[in-house]
């Protein structure tokens, strides 16, 4: 598929994840077969005063094209301005718009979804961006409105789509919804019918099998998953498999599991430093482990390890000579 002049190899793409889908995570998903990933939302007025931290957010490496990076803001200009800035220092394949987040201290200024109660800004903050980097595509990533009473998503896509953006992602919740109850897919199929641009699934996409069922129910040209890939990289390579009628690959165990951990780990540390990369990694422990039989104490050891040493060595210890995580 495509997205503007983007060439896509596969339509299973990776959600934007903050504190999640940094450098290290990108490169795995990537490596399992991710089609398209994005990086965390990054916001506009952090780009515009070219604040460092800010900036290593955006910063990526070949291998992870394509690549979309998400900006977030509620003024046209500041958003524009910083598009600009993050075509010019990085080059990135995709812009994409984030129209989805439902996080007060994001939706009180004005952005994420708070767009999406005034489709008149979102309109101005769309045009503002399409303008201002004509020579890529530029995305969006929205929920299908702000409350039940409000579903926009289906007047929103035409408007979008005559403004110039590529692609819309939908996440078919409400941003008063936050995460409850579940996705509503048949607005993806509605959303689908109502433009010519690709429509990009997304929401509760549990398991590779569901790939399958949301491109059949919704007739989506691309779907996104999110939490389905926590602690999970293999997600996309069984996703693949299953849409190329391959034989499924065996669910990774324990040995795989901590293999992928340390090579976590250590992207973690090349990228972000010894005590940032290990105390991110942490997380990232409960979910590779979460629900593996037996592993309840090995999860806790390194959920709660001191230091990069002491989770280097939990990784590093033979599990059948030295079973601290034994039940
Ligand atoms: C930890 C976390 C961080 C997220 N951060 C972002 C973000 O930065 N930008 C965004 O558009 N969506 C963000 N989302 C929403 C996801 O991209 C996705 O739309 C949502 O989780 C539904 O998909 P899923 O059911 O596959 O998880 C985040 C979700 C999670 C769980």
């Amino acid at each position: 598929m495509q997205i503007g002049n983007v060439d896509i190899n596969t339509p299973i793409f990776l959600a934007p994840m903050a504190g999640v889908t940094d450098y290290s995570f990108r490169i795995l998903c990537k490596e399992m077969g991710a089609g398209v990933v994005y990086s965390e939302f990054v916001s506009s007025h952090g780009i515009i005063r070219e604040n460092e931290k800010t900036l290593d957010m955006i910063r990526f490496t070949e291998e992870e094209r394509p690549i979309g990076i998400q900006i977030f803001g509620d003024s046209p200009d500041v958003m524009a301005k910083a598009a600009r800035i993050v075509v010019d220092q990085f080059q990135p394949d995709i812009i994409d718009i984030n129209y989805g987040c439902p996080v007060p201290k994001v939706t009180k200024k004005g952005a994420g979804s708070a767009a999406l109660k005034d489709l008149c800004l979102m309109d101005d903050i769309t045009t503002a961006v399409v303008e201002s980097v004509p020579e890529i595509p530029v995305t969006v990533k929205m929920r299908a409105g702000w409350d039940s009473s409000n579903i926009v998503a289906i007047e929103a896509g035409p408007r979008l789509e005559k403004i110039g953006v590529k692609a819309i992602a939908l996440h078919p919740r409400t941003a008063k919804q936050n995460y409850k109850g579940n996705a509503n897919w048949a607005l993806i199929k509605e959303l689908k019918q109502s433009v010519s641009i690709p429509v990009i699934g997304n929401g509760d996409i549990k398991k590779p099998e569901d790939v399958l069922r949301m491109f059949e129910e919704t007739r989506c040209d691309a779907v996104m998953i999110g939490r389905g890939a926590l602690g999970n990289p293999w997600f996309f390579k069984q996703a693949n498999a299953l849409l190329n009628g391959s034989p499924l690959s065996q669910e990774p165990d324990l040995h795989d599991r901590l293999a992928m951990c340390k090579r976590h780990l250590e992207l973690l540390i090349e990228s972000r430093g010894e005590k940032i990369g290990s105390n991110i990694m942490r997380k990232h422990f409960g979910w590779y482990i979460k629900g593996f039989p037996g592993a309840a104490v090995l999860r806790q050891s390194l959920v709660t390890a001191k230091d990069k040493d002491e989770m280097r060595k939990f990784l590093d210890t033979d599990r059948n000579d030295c079973p601290p995580w034994r039940e």
